[in-house]
């Protein structure tokens, strides 16, 4: 079955088998940037956008994306022009094995769009549907506030993931590398 949809900004469709839940489609259909994790709507890492609105990919029948818009982690940056939230990730060292952290950029990005300037209790609620074996949490969290204050034109990157105010550099430092594999 053809389920016509946007995806990443573009008009598409993809093809849905009986009963095969959005990531699994997405994934057969290319967008491997999606990860699976569960298969059940339970660990967040097929967290994506739908209409600006983060929903574990999953957990919906891929047929319900119909007309929908959605963004995958491939939507943000690329490789050489990372998106802020994601540069943060890298130079706050938030990132160990990866397989959560579409989804958790991707959250992020849907709570900055939110709530440009959250508090940390505010950024641990928003990724706390997202399950990270690796990392503890601390480095994500202090990558998403980071991630925040850059976006507000406030802090820019640095060498060795600390951060300095946007006035003493006087630019936003946005390159590195995230692949969508
Ligand atoms: Fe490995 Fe989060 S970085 S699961």
């Amino acid at each position: 079955m053809n389920v016509a949809l946007t995806i990443n900004g573009e008009s598409t469709s993809i093809d849905a088998r009986e009963g095969e839940h959005l990531a699994a489609a997405l994934r057969r259909n290319g967008y491997t940037g999606v990860k699976c994790g569960c298969d059940g709507g339970d660990c967040g890492a097929s967290t994506i956008l739908i209409d600006d609105e983060a929903t574990m990919a999953c957990g919906m029948p891929a047929t319900d994306a119909e007309g929908s818009s959605i963004e995958t982690i491939a939507a943000l940056g690329t490789q050489n022009d990372l998106h802020p939230i994601q540069q943060a990730f890298v130079d706050n060292f938030a990132v160990q094995c990866g397989f959560c952290i579409p989804g958790m950029i991707l959250q992020t990005k849907e709570l900055l769009d939110e709530n440009p300037d959250p508090t940390e209790a505010e950024v641990r609620e928003a990724i706390d549907d997202i399950v990270c074996r690796c990392t503890g949490y601390q480095k994500p969290v202090e990558a998403i506030m980071d991630a925040a204050g850059r976006m507000r034109g406030e802090r820019v990157a640095t060498d060795g993931g600390s951060t300095t105010s946007a006035a003493s550099r006087g630019r936003m430092d946005c390159c590195g590398g995230v692949t969508d594999e």
